[in-house]
């Protein structure tokens, strides 16, 4: 009973301290081994929130854009496109950040952030998501 309550609190421990977003698609081209970090998790209401995507590249690109679309309980409510640059070559170590501030004014509520990651080509090379409930 105890080493269940134990591992229950690790499992949740392991959570909280390594909050990964999902690839919101099948089609995750260009990276391998890849994962997406937000710290810290859940994002708070005016305070910086870092997100990180890293892994390999399993070809040389170029980077052009993050496409974000922000979902409020259920329905998008702000979309824009967030410029990222980095040039990577075959097998290079991937590092793409936004840092950017939660407004104090948000709306309190469950979010789910969708990132489409572009090249200078212009292709969606694959798209991440994550959600979490904004308190306030
Ligand atoms: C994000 O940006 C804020 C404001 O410029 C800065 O204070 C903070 O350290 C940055 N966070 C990270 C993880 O770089």
């Amino acid at each position: 009973m105890k080493s269940v309550t134990i591992l229950v609190i690790l499992g949740l421990f392991s959570a909280l301290a390594s909050p990964q977003g999902q690839l919101c698609s099948s089609s995750n081209t260009f990276i391998n081994s890849a994962s997406l970090d937000v710290t810290p998790y859940p994002p708070v209401k005016g305070s910086w929130s870092m997100i990180t995507l890293t892994g390999k590249a399993t070809q040389a690109f170029t980077l052009q854009e993050w496409d974000l679309y922000w979902n409020l309980n259920g329905a998008i409510v702000q979309q824009f496109d967030e410029p990222v640059t980095g040039a990577y070559a075959l097998g290079g170590s991937i590092t793409v950040t936004y840092n950017y501030t939660v407004p104090a004014t948000a709306t309190s509520g469950y979010y789910n952030l969708k990132m489409l990651l572009q090249n200078n080509n212009g292709y969606y090379m694959n798209c991440w998501q994550f959600s979490y409930y904004l308190v306030g």
